[in-house]
């Protein structure tokens, strides 16, 4: 089976509210998945319910083969789990923090010791390890969690927006471990996040989820190819702009064309690189000067704009609470 996650019409309702409103996908063996989306979405009430933590209120889920709902601790057996909170104890040491949870999952003195050691390596701690976590910085704690997710050989690894709060030096960090383990360890992985550039510089596929629903699913790609091409904005000056202006829209592959006045113009074009070239011989025949020339190829940001007719930053107000709550936490700890 190459389907490690399987999620048909899953629903979760608190009360009157739609957390998770009938929702498919699917996770394949090696695969990192993302589920992105604004503050509220759905993202950890899903992975709660994929961890056996929630109860779902209809549809299905399968991790491995087993039913979330059913086969509890097989579920548990099978993931490593990242939550959003961070949740380690700072008054252990982090080689303590991951004996304690590798003898919580049964292995022997021995198994925990040589497991440690090589997770200690693979998230580069092995400095630290026998400093309390108290002392840790906010990007060592989340390695830490992410070795201590590992420590039972889990074929499948939730993270739960696993940068929230850190800055972007650290993150980048973060980023470059989980593409290692899911190449080394070839670990499936399903994260959450609401940083698009996390989703699209991590993820082959992603679910863009928006108030419970996916709204979007599909390779990263794919997704913007979909939405309609590259935008190419430039500035040009000269007697005949008009004359520019009218070939250019003549051009195959120009979709559209805003004129943003003083000589401003959006194109939105089928492949921007191919059209470049084109533009300035037009700009040379008819004696303009391009002064500025930007080709933008389309982002995940502008994937969600399309599907949701908003921005994901708009929700910025809880996100901003969000993070100064983790980040006081972690002075705190
Ligand atoms: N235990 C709960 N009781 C009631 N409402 C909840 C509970 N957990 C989450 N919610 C609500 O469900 C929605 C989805 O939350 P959540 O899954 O945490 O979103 P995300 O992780 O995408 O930010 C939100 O509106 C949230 O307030
Ligand atoms: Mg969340």
């Amino acid at each position: 089976m190459d389907d490690v996650i399987i999620v048909k019409n899953l629903t979760k309702k608190f009360g009157n509210l739609i957390a998770v409103n009938n929702i498919s996908f699917s996770v394949k063996k090696g695969e990192i998945f993302g589920f992105l989306g604004p503050n509220g979405a759905g993202k950890t009430t899903t992975i709660n319910i994929l961890s056996t933590l929630l109860k779902k209120t209809s549809g299905e889920a399968f991790i491995n083969g087993f039913d979330v709902s059913k086969e509890k601790d097989s579920v548990r057996k099978n993931i490593g789990i990242v939550f959003q909170e961070p949740a380690l104890d700072n008054r252990l040491t982090g080689r303590e923090n991951l004996y304690f949870h590798a003898r919580i999952y049964g292995l022997t003195k021995e198994e925990s010791k040589k497991k440690i050691d090589e997770l200690l390596k693979l998230v580069e701690l092995e400095n630290k390890a026998d400093k309390l976590v108290m002392y840790y910085s906010g990007g060592m704690k989340r390695r830490l969690e992410i070795a201590r997710g590992l420590i039972h050989d889990p074929k499948v690894l939730f993270l739960d927006e696993p940068t929230l709060g850190l800055d972007a030096q650290t993150r980048r960090h973060i980023w470059d471990y989980i593409k290692k383990l899911n190449k080394e360890k070839k670990i499936s992985i399903l994260l959450t996040t609401h940083y698009m550039e996390e989703a699209d510089f991590l993820c082959e596929r992603v679910a863009i989820i928006d108030l419970g629903k996916i709204v979007a699913i599909g390779k990263t790609k794919n997704l913007k190819d979909k939405i309609g091409g590259d935008t190419i904005d430039l500035t040009v000056r000269g007697k005949n702009v008009v004359n520019f202006i009218k070939e250019v829209k003549k051009l195959k592959k120009v979709k559209k064309i805003i004129k943003n006045g003083k000589g401003k113009i959006k194109l939105i074009v089928g492949k921007g690189e191919e059209m470049l070239p084109k533009i300035m011989k037009i700009a040379d025949k008819n004696n303009c000067d391009i002064l500025s020339i930007n080709l933008k190829k389309p982002s995940l940001e502008d994937v969600f704009l399309h599907y949701t007719g908003k921005n994901i930053r708009e929700e910025s107000v809880d996100l901003k609470k969000e993070f100064m709550k983790r980040r006081m936490k972690m002075r705190r700890h």
